[in-house]
């Protein structure tokens, strides 16, 4: 082969999106990132499920969220007219949160070290499940003890286009298209900002069927 046809291979090479996409100082979505846990991840999802099923909340304003929660681990995020907290407990069984899977932990742990973020051990695992139309609210994560540690949230099923804002809730927000697998983290100086999830467009997603699955990794305490 000449060196000529080599040039030509060359230029017509499909351009491979890029596997890290940095979107704050100490923000980035990993792509794919979650692929290769995926097994593993939705049957340890299904065992959580089976023992604390998803629910939908009320805010303390008074509304029903369209996003049905369940968490994992030692603490679970809730909200309820009272306001929001952390608790040990399943409110709605009063059993304790099913543990985090060594799975779920793994996944989470390198996904922050390759954000940047050595040494995450995270707590607690909101489950957030999104069918079309439901989506969240530009919000802080600012109910934890301590924001030295990173948010890792993990994108499965139906698209979303994630909102990735400033440190008021005013600022302008970046539209960032989430996919199956991709994971986000922000933490350091990035730690507080505003993000949100725009409605999810009707779909059908090969292995997750019509819903956008989200795992939220928080150290809370
Ligand atoms: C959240 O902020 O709790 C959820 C974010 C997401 O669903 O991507
Ligand atoms: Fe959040």
């Amino acid at each position: 082969m000449s060196p000529i046809t080599l040039d030509l291979f060359a230029d017509t090479e499909p351009e491979q999106p890029p596997k890290r996409l940095q979107i704050g100082e100490q923000s980035c979505v990993l792509r794919g990132f979650a692929l290769p846990w995926l097994d593993p991840l939705l049957i340890a999802l299904e065992a959580i499920l089976a023992a604390a099923p998803f629910r939908q909340m009320v805010t303390p304003g008074g509304f029903t969220m369209s996003v049905a929660l369940s968490s994992c681990g030692t603490w679970g995020w809730t909200t309820d007219r009272s306001g929001y907290q952390y608790t040990r407990d399943d409110p709605q069984t009063g059993n304790p949160w099913p543990e985090m899977p060594e799975v779920f932990f793994e996944l989470a742990q390198a996904a922050a070290r390759e954000a940047g973020f050595a040494a995450f051990v995270p707590d607690s695992c909101l489950i957030n499940r999104y069918v079309p139309g439901a989506k969240m609210s530009l919000h802080q994560d600012k109910d934890e003890n301590s924001y030295a540690a990173p948010i890792v949230s993990v994108s499965l099923g139906l698209p979303a286009t994630f909102l990735f804002g400033g440190f008021e809730r005013g600022d302008k927000s970046q539209r960032v298209p989430l996919f199956h697998g991709d994971i986000v983290v922000w933490g350091g100086v990035d730690r507080l900002r505003y993000h949100g999830v725009l409605p999810i467009k009707d779909g059908h997603h090969p292995r997750l069927g019509e819903q956008r699955i989200n795992f939220t990794f928080r150290t809370a305490r």
